[in-house]
């Protein structure tokens, strides 16, 4: 941090300055250790730099910082399903990075993969064909189902959508696209075009024109949806849907919505387009989350997971039918960064790591343990807990108000687990640890989840629960 007069607006550090204090970040990252006089000084110089130059909004949400207002938890370093602030402090990962972790906290192998390739090429020339490239494009082209073979790759998962949204309207010559209510896409403005809720679209309307919204889950109305696009000549280029909606508490469609939407985008000439950004690689209990009902989509999107927990990635993949728009012109999408050779070394890592140790497999049987103690749990305070459900290792807590839940959420933290939630949405809580996380820790979440219920719900004589 520079100096106090931040306000008057003017750069304050010289050359000579800028250069002692970026060196005095470079010396943090490499020390091997810190003593206490400096852990304090970057947590001080942390809390002033969010302040300062990020963004002071997120002190007054992260729970790492309301609970600890005096000391804020610094994340720090971090091994398999457990990290460390910087005053050493273990906590156990339930909530995976929002789903990156699936092979846990810097995975060996993921790890050894990108330091081999920093070591001869961090980034492409753009110009040269990269084998990394095309052999994650190989790898995926094999592991996705059906005629999926095509991939392009990109950084966040929001690229995967704007990928999907750009080639689905190329594909058909169409606009319009159906998606769902409390859906979510990212939030670059042609994905946050899809996403269902209000309160990330508003201030940005219009985005998109032609979308159209559905309650997720109800085959009926998409069919509905495409039949009445399709009478009024508007057409609809794309239907896209999360396998289990994530970010909305891990909601699980009826067993006959992929295959029902599947047929009817093939009668009206839609695509099915399946965002498994949050459910691919295994998060569901299945490779993907579609492959629970063996349905194939004619684009997938997958992020997340994808980078193994060690780099940015995410991919676009599709038919070698659809693909051919693409390959007129292959400059017709492009990414600098996309499909860099350490975010490539990564992927091929993570897929490697994910067949090998079967985390589809460990998904599915953790899952189902897990989800059986929070539906103990359920029963034993029903008082606070409206709805449990989800797959695999994506599971959701719905509780009776955003008070209960951020209560248990902070009561958790402080017990050295963290789980998603914050103070303006913790009415659903997600828990998606690493695929891989050790059943000891498995049960010692269900331990501090049973203490957190206990104590929140002696301390909460009245409930009042929120408004649907
Ligand atoms: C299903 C889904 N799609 C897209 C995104 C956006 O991904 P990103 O935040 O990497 O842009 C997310 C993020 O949570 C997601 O869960």
């Amino acid at each position: 941090m520079a100096t106090q007069e931040l306000t008057t607006g003017q750069t304050r550090m010289n050359t000579q300055e800028l250069i002692r204090e970026s060196q005095k970040w470079l010396d943090v990252i490499s020390a091997k250790e810190l003593t206490p006089e400096q852990k304090e000084k970057i947590a001080t110089d942390t809390v002033d730099n969010f302040s300062y130059y990020y963004n002071r909004g997120y002190l007054e949400y992260r729970k790492s910082v309301i609970e600890m207002r005096d000391n804020p938890a610094l994340e720090w370093v971090g091994e398999g399903s457990t990290f460390q602030d910087l005053t050493g402090r273990t906590y156990i990962d339930c909530l995976g990075g929002y789903g990156i972790y699936s092979a846990g906290i810097r995975h060996p192998k993921i790890v050894r993969a990108v330091r081999d390739q920093l070591d001869r090429m961090p980034l492409s020339s753009q110009e040269l064909l990269d084998p990394l490239r095309g052999a994650l494009a190989e790898l995926l082209g094999e592991i996705t189902p059906g005629d999926l073979q095509y991939s392009f790759f990109i950084n966040n998962g929001t690229d995967a959508v704007e990928g999907a949204i750009k080639l689905a309207r190329l594909f058909t010559g169409r606009t319009n696209f159906i998606s769902s209510l409390r859906g979510f896409h990212g939030k670059s403005c042609g994905s946050l075009s899809l996403l269902g809720k209000w309160e990330y679209r508003e201030p940005f309307l219009p985005l998109l024109p032609g979308i159209h919204f559905v309650e997720f889950g109800d085959a009926d109305a998409v069919i509905e949806e495409l039949y009445k696009a399709d009478q009024t000549g508007k057409g609809i280029a794309g239907v896209i849907m999360e396998p289990v909606q994530g970010e909305a508490g891990a909601i699980v469609p009826p067993d006959d919505f992929w295959p029902r939407i599947r047929k009817a985008c093939d009668e009206y000439g839609a695509l099915l387009i399946a965002d498994e950004v949050q459910t691919g690689l295994g998060r569901t209990g299945k490779l993907f989350g579609v492959d629970h009902w063996n349905v194939v989509p004619d684009i997938m999107c997958l992020g997340k997971a994808l980078g193994g927990g060690v780099m940015p990635l995410s991919a676009f993949i599709s038919t070698p039918k659809i693909w051919g728009v693409l390959e007129t012109n292959p400059f017709i999408h492009s990414s600098t960064f996309g499909g860099n050779p350490l975010a490539c070394a990564a992927g091929i890592a993570a897929i490697n790591v994910t067949l090998e140790e079967d985390l589809p497999g460990q998904a599915a049987k953790k899952g189902k343990w897990l989800l059986a103690q929070i539906i103990r749990l359920k029963m034993r305070f029903d008082r606070l807990i409206h709805r449990t459900g989800g797959k695999g290792l994506l599971l959701g807590i719905e509780f009776v108000n955003t008070e209960i839940g951020y209560k248990v959420v902070s009561g958790l933290f402080r017990r050295g687990v963290l789980v998603a939630g914050t103070l303006t949405n913790s009415k659903v809580v997600r828990l998606e640890p690493a695929l891989n996380i050790p059943d000891k820790l498995l049960k010692e979440v269900i331990g501090a989840l049973e203490e957190t219920l206990r104590e929140v719900d002696d301390a909460t004589p009245d409930i009042q629960k929120d408004e649907e």
